[in-house]
């Protein structure tokens, strides 16, 4: 397993939550999944408008079913031991507070995103693992979900306990691993853009 060094102090749970493939397919109660989307609750975005939505199937419900056939079979061959799926929409076209006509979000994507990352801290807080997947059929989400055409399908989140990486193919056990990241140098400047590759 690779360390994680912080180039800078940071708290642990940064570090920590990482996004294995290998998971053991142990139940969640649905409490435990309410916590994780309470978190992503409290995000910040634009306006408060709160654009994210979240549609969950846990392993074993008839909710599974539609959202995991929509996953590659890349993801499939793996999020098959998640414990549940969560797929991330956001509204795209909504009303804003004294208006009276659909308008743009222009940050709803921006503020998704924000919501998936308390989703993933908090449920790596609590012992769980999140491993998000954009290789997903989002056509077929869509329909097999009933999402609106004011909504944009982001992510689905596989989330279970971690297992051991022997229960993956090969080519997947050797990627069973905490990433690393570029250097903060490349990725923030002051005052300026003066970031090299
Ligand atoms: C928007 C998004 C889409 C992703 N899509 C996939 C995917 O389809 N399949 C997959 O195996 N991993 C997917 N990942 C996982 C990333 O590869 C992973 O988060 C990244 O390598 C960083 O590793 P870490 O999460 O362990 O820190 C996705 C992650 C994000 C945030």
């Amino acid at each position: 397993m690779s360390q994680r060094t912080p180039d800078h102090e940071i708290d642990p749970q940064f570090t920590s939550r990482w996004s294995p493939r290998a998971f053991t397919g142990e139940p969640i109660d649905e409490a435990t999944l309410l916590r994780f989307l309470e978190a992503a609750r409290w995000a910040p975005s634009g306006f408060n408008a709160q654009p994210w939505r979240f549609v969950w199937g846990r392993a074993g419900t008839p909710a599974w079913g539609p959202i995991f056939e929509t996953l590659s079979a890349y993801n499939q061959l793996w999020a098959q031991r998640a414990s549940a799926l969560v797929v991330v929409l956001s509204q795209h076209r909504w009303v804003p507070p004294g208006k009276t006509e659909l308008q743009d979000n222009t940050t709803h994507a921006f503020d998704a995103g924000a919501a998936w990352g308390h989703l993933a801290l908090q449920a790596s807080l609590s012992g769980w693992h999140t491993h998000g997947m954009g290789g997903f059929d989002h056509a077929q989400a869509r329909s097999n979900l009933g999402i609106p055409d004011t909504f944009t399908t982001h992510i689905v989140i596989a989330i279970g306990r971690v297992g051991d990486k022997s229960v993956l193919p090969d080519s997947l056990q050797a990627r069973e691993t905490p990433s690393q990241r570029l250097p903060l140098a490349a990725l923030a400047s002051e005052g300026r853009f003066s970031i090299t590759d």
